[in-house]
């Protein structure tokens, strides 16, 4: 068994609270990270890479890949490129995304996996695990709490999983105060 190191929850209410927790999440990263993001269509997967993006200063919008399945974003800032990969129709695994030939160096870079889980692994020995799910029971109608202007559609429970020695002490703990 690998070693788990930490793990947060967030419950996130809305896409741009979505956003935040990607761009809270940037400063944890480093070169040669992998994140695997695990949720049905629409969970939010591509919306946290955007905030990823935005706060890691790198070049390009991230969108959802519908003709590539994998993005290069070089950094504007000297940091590391974020590769952005939708492996949905990845099937073979690493060996297909080897044949991707991406014009970058993996280990120099953060990246981040849509529908990689038991694709991808073998990428790296570390790896951070983030689930996200529709939250039980939120589907009480007219708001949450009283509060009309958020729709319980929208609510998400997010798990971040950190996997291995990397993640052991590396403050995942600060993504849960939102
Ligand atoms: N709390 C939330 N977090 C993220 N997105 C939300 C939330 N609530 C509603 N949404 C909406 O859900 C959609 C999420 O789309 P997104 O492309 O991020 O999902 P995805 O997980 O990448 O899907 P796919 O598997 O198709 O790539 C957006 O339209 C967004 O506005
Ligand atoms: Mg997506």
């Amino acid at each position: 068994m690998s070693t788990t190191g930490a793990t947060a929850r967030v419950t996130v209410k809305s896409p741009d609270q979505m956003q935040e927790l990607g761009r809270r999440l940037a400063p944890l990263l480093r070169p040669g990270d992998l994140v695997l993001l695990t949720g049905e269509l629409g969970a939010g997967k591509t919306t946290l890479t955007r905030g990823l993006g935005e706060a890691l200063g790198v070049r390009g919008a991230v969108t959802s890949p519908t003709f590539v399945i994998a993005r290069v974003h070089p950094s504007l800032t000297g940091g590391p490129a974020l590769v952005h990969v939708d492996a949905y129709r990845l099937g073979g695994g690493l060996d297909e995304m080897e044949d991707l030939d991406l014009d970058v160096s993996l280990p120099e870079s953060v990246v981040v996996v849509e529908w990689g889980e038991g694709k991808v692994e073998e990428l790296a020995e570390d790896r951070l695990h983030v689930v996200i799910g529709r939250a039980v029971g939120a589907d009480a109608p007219g708001g949450l709490d009283g509060h009309p202007e958020e729709d319980a559609d929208d609510v998400r429970e997010v798990t971040v999983t950190g996997v291995g020695a990397r993640w052991a002490d590396a403050g995942l703990g600060e993504l849960e105060i939102c």
